[in-house]
């Protein structure tokens, strides 16, 4: 897609990924190019095999491609070193994935307390900002509990306060919802569209038409490709979050109208308590 390489957040030109086996090479990306501006919210689909994983390993920095440009924020990630690299993917990217990739025995607090601690802030502060992140996505009741003390949909919200405590412009998910019931699945969705409200760009790799539906853009991939680019209007909640959102009160006698309301994030925190 032709964009402007001047505002865009991440630019891809041509990118390949070849994975060695052995003697055997597999083509997982075959040369992929696209853009994506701040603030959009993006959904990836495409058969399991296609590359998906792959381009997201490459978006957020964990991989290096076999070929092509990668830029984010007009830096060429290719030209950077590894303190560098790093120190960009603290600074903008946050990744969620589909088995939460929490540590099984710490509270919440340390788990999103982690990244603060490899980026250099201190204690105090560090547990200031994982407190505020975890209360941000409903969480601020539980932040000395462990994974096996939180539901899955809980889990995944540690995982999302973890990956959004520095702060960064992207927010990457590998099937978020992969491992969460419809209905729990839906709390994320709502978290995922309250974060793209306050400004932060989001991909989010999915096999479900529902999840890709809320997004405002889809490209599909196939065979390390990407076949279709296409910006939809984001559908509506297919079934209400696992977390009820209160009506407002109505008085009586007035009739009903069809304002939806406005879903804030005190009601996740709310219902979680
Ligand atoms: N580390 C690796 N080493 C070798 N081959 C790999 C590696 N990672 C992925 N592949 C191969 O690259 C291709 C793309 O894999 P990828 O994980 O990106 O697919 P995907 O679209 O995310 O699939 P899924 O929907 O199943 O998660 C596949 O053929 C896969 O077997
Ligand atoms: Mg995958």
């Amino acid at each position: 897609m032709a964009q402007s390489t001047a505002t865009s957040l991440i630019e891809i030109i041509d990118l390949t990924k070849v994975y060695k086996m052995g003697t055997m090479e597999v083509h997982a990306l075959r040369g992929v190019s696209l853009s994506i501006q701040p603030g959009e919210y993006v959904a990836i689909v495409g058969a399991s095999g296609s590359g998906k994983s792959t381009l997201m390993n490459m978006i957020g920095l964990l991989d290096q491609p076999t070929s092509g440009v990668y830029r984010v924020r007009g830096t060429e990630s290719q030209k950077l070193g590894k303190k560098a690299l790093s120190d960009l993917r603290n600074r903008e990217i946050g990744f969620v994935f589909q088995r939460f990739n929490l540590l099984a025995r710490a509270p919440a607090l340390r788990q999103v307390e982690l990244p603060l601690f490899y980026a250099g802030i201190g204690a105090r502060k560090s547990k200031q900002m994982a407190t505020e992140a975890l209360t941000l996505v409903g969480l601020g009741e539980r932040t000395h509990h462990r994974p096996e003390e939180l539901s899955g949909g809980q889990q995944q919200r540690v995982a999302i306060a973890r990956a959004i405590v520095n702060q960064p412009s992207l927010l990457l998910a590998d099937e978020p919802t992969g491992a969460l019931d419809t209905r729990t699945g839906e709390e994320i969705l709502t978290l995922f569209e309250e974060l793209h409200s306050q400004g932060l760009t989001l991909i989010v790799v999915t096999h479900d038409p529902d999840v890709a539906g809320r997004a405002h853009r889809v490209i599909t991939m196939r065979d390390g490709l990407v076949v279709e680019d296409a910006r939809q209007v984001p559908h509506k909640p297919a079934v209400p979050a696992a977390v009820a959102v209160p009506a407002p009160p109505v008085p009586p006698p007035v009739a009903r109208t069809s304002t939806q309301p406005h879903i804030v994030l005190e009601t996740l925190d709310g219902a979680t308590a």
